[in-house]
């Protein structure tokens, strides 16, 4: 006797878009009366903008500003568009290229979607956890582990390379983030850098594809979410989509073009104790445009075991309010679960601050 097959994916929601004369969304991707799918608004504050080349100037006084301001902006936010990152324009633009053309091939030449395998080093699949998910996300995605060992699907062609290039500029961008958060939080520069070993540090690339949705009321490109790793930076092909919750509203992020959009992860919450919280945030679809987003997940290395610094904890006066665990272990367990908020984050948790 031969034994089955393991079940084969849903339908990729790009297939599914194409359906011609689609009227409506199949009844499992819709929130009906689900308060999951809140409205949103602009937010009447601003949201904070980074400028990279300020965290690097060698004047004291724009210096220590800028990384005041990264500090706020990761405390009151978890969230802000950084500026003048250094990253070549026409680099963003070919990634977007090269993912629509990953995207635009036939299934039987993507790499195989295995839910049951959520740490293999390239994953090309739909929703967040098709086989978990209780609503289905519409979402298409590729998942590639770029360091500390560096993975690449071999079509379309020149993805390689880009990837290679963009994920290394990327992790320079992050170094000097972590030095001014770092500092911020009254650690030496490269003490964050130091305890969370990111010399070895994990970074996963996520490129989204979120096709016109019919029903985009009722629908969600990615539920919400807090991200498991430091910092998530991303690019997109639209200046609208991504949306973050601040002081308990959904609030529309209306990108600059150009800028780079970064959240602050679970990681960042447990090192700090708490200082800076992982944001909490959803994409949205419309009925008009694909949207792509091209993610770089950034974390500390896969074997640390992550505590919160005790430098930061003596300052607080309290105690730890995370319980150490590997980060391996933590990026298993969030993945290998439905996507569901802050699950992960509050199973660790010791106390609320
Ligand atoms: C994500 O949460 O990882 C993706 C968000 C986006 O598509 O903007
Ligand atoms: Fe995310």
């Amino acid at each position: 006797t031969t034994i089955p097959p393991p079940p084969r994916n849903i339908t990729s929601v790009k297939k599914l878009a194409e359906t011609p004369n689609l009227s409506s969304i199949p009844p499992n991707y819709a929130y009906y009366n689900n308060p999951t799918k809140t409205t949103a608004s602009d937010s009447d504050d601003a949201i904070p903008t980074v400028d990279l080349s300020l965290l690097s100037s060698s004047n004291p006084d724009q210096k220590s500003k800028a990384v005041h301001n990264l500090g706020k902006s990761c405390q009151e936010w978890g969230f802000f568009m950084l500026v003048n990152h250094g990253i070549p324009e026409r680099l963003m633009m070919d990634m977007i290229e090269v993912i629509k053309e990953f995207f635009n091939l036939g299934d039987e030449e993507k790499p195989e979607f295995e839910p049951e395998k959520v740490l293999e080093p390239i994953r090309y699949g739909t929703s967040f956890n098709a086989a978990k998910d209780e609503v289905l996300c519409w979402r298409d995605f590729l998942k590639v582990f770029v360091h500390p060992h560096f993975h690449s699907p071999h079509k379309p062609q020149s993805l390689r390379n880009l990837l290679e290039e963009y994920s290394e500029r990327i992790r320079n961008v992050v170094r000097e983030l972590v030095k001014g958060i770092s500092e911020g939080l009254g650690l030496e520069e490269c003490e964050m850098e130091k305890a969370l070993e990111l010399g070895s540090g994990l970074q996963v690339f996520v490129a989204n594809l979120y096709p016109p949705c019919p029903n985009p009321e009722v629908a969600l490109g990615l539920a919400p979410h807090s991200d498991h790793g430091l910092l998530t930076l991303v690019i997109q092909n639209e200046g609208g989509g991504l949306q973050i919750q601040h002081k308990g509203e959904w609030v529309n992020v209306n990108a600059p073009p150009n800028s780079i959009l970064v959240n602050t992860g679970d990681h960042l919450e447990i090192f700090s104790n708490g200082k800076y919280k992982s944001v909490m945030h959803r994409a949205v679809v419309n009925n008009e445009r694909s949207r792509i987003s091209i993610v770089m997940a950034n974390g500390p290395s896969p074997e640390a075991v992550v505590r919160p610094a005790s430098k930061v904890v003596q300052a607080q006066g309290c105690t730890p309010a995370y319980a150490p665990m590997k980060y391996k272990e933590y990026l298993l367990s969030q993945q290998s679960n439905k996507l569901n908020g802050k699950s992960m984050l509050e199973q660790i948790k010791i106390q609320d601050l």
